[in-house]
């Protein structure tokens, strides 16, 4: 059988003005594969990148790495997913679409408690945010520093810290600051002054240990280098090709980077166990339609979206399971 669907994909290089939705035909799964029947795709800053110019992609390029759904159908060897199951994935390839086909082992099971528009939002971001603070080995009491602590990775990020019983102190535009004093860090505005904005904050909590960088800014690698002594407990996620100068870690895929395979995978159930029980948050700030994919990537590519973007399908809205369509 072969299905029909919407897909949304990067004709050509360059900004969101070359995003297309087009139609395609999606086969039958094949052995191992299970086909979803997506509800919302995460938006990520990779999605954009993957089809800048400096991207080096052949067009057209296939977006969206993380999706919710359903399952449509099976392929042989399949066990542990039917038809109708709803699930969360991540890493796939063409998430921005009505139908996507992935590998099963890919795929964990979406609890009832969890909307599928936080589910999308969730892994891709929460699984490098856990790689960070493991990496980093952030303990209880420990003071932690997270840079960009209101987009999806670093919010995540201080959500996984605290959850480890360590102080926070997060960075992000002031707009942001009430949320993040609700998770239980204390907030710092990022920009000029910025170290002494972070000794201020951290003064009555003790020295800062830990810093997870999800940036990349000179401004935060300068003020991670500054406070903490001990260099490997430093992480970026951003600025992989400065890492090896200033002795950090640098954490994800580029020459030279961790790419925490391990603990990534592992975090598919990790992740979504604690959002289940209301453990970690996933902000969810704009819910677009796939027609509005440019949209949300100008949003994204902004940088000050405060929490997580998706798309949602038709299957989503029909299902009346999704945040306000912005
Ligand atoms: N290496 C990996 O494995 C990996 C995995 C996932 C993501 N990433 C990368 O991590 C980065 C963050 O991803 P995300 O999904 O969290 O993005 P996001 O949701 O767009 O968040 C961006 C963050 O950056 C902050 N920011 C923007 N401009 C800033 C500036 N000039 N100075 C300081 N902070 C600034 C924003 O803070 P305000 O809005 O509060 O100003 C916000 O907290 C991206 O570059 C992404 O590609 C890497």
């Amino acid at each position: 059988m072969t299905y029909t669907g919407r897909a949304v994909v990067a004709g050509s290089l360059g900004g969101p003005e070359v995003l297309r939705v087009v139609s395609r035909d999606v086969p039958d799964p094949g052995p191992g594969e299970v086909l979803v029947a997506v509800e919302a795709a995460g938006v990520n800053p990779w999605d954009w990148k993957s089809y800048a110019p400096a991207s080096g992609a052949t067009p057209p390029v296939e977006l969206g790495v993380e999706v919710a759904g359903v399952v449509r159908a099976v392929g042989t060897g399949v066990r542990w997913f039917s038809p109708g199951d709803e699930v969360v994935a991540w890493p796939v390839r063409g998430g921005y679409a009505d139908l996507v086909t992935v590998p099963q082992r890919v795929l964990v099971r979406r609890p009832a408690s969890l909307p599928a528009t936080a589910a999308a939002g969730l892994l891709a971001a929460g699984a490098a945010a856990l790689h960070a603070v493991v990496a980093t080995e952030v303990d209880a009491d420990d003071v932690v520093l997270v840079h960009g602590a209101s987009g999806g990775v670093g919010r995540m990020a201080v959500q996984l810290a605290v959850l480890r019983g360590a102080h926070v102190v997060a960075t992000a535009s002031p707009t942001w600051h009430a949320c993040l004093a609700r998770l239980g860090a204390v907030p710092v505005a990022h920009g000029p002054g910025l170290l002494d904005r972070v000794r201020a904050a951290a003064a009555d909590l003790g020295e800062v240990v830990a810093a997870v960088d999800a940036v990349g800014t000179p401004e935060a690698l300068e003020t991670s280098v500054a406070l903490v002594a001990d260099r490997r407990r430093v992480a970026t996620l951003v600025a992989l090709d400065r890492a090896a100068a200033l002795g950090i870690r640098a954490l994800g895929h580029g020459p030279g980077a961790d790419p925490g395979t391990d603990v990534r995978d592992a975090a598919r159930g990790q992740l979504t166990a604690l959002a289940a029980d209301g453990s970690l948050d996933v902000l969810v700030t704009g819910a677009y339609a796939l027609e509005d994919a440019a949209t949300a990537h100008r949003r994204s590519r902004d940088g000050h979206a405060g929490g997580k973007l998706v798309l949602v399908t038709d299957a989503a809205r029909a299902s009346g399971d999704h945040a306000p369509v912005h």
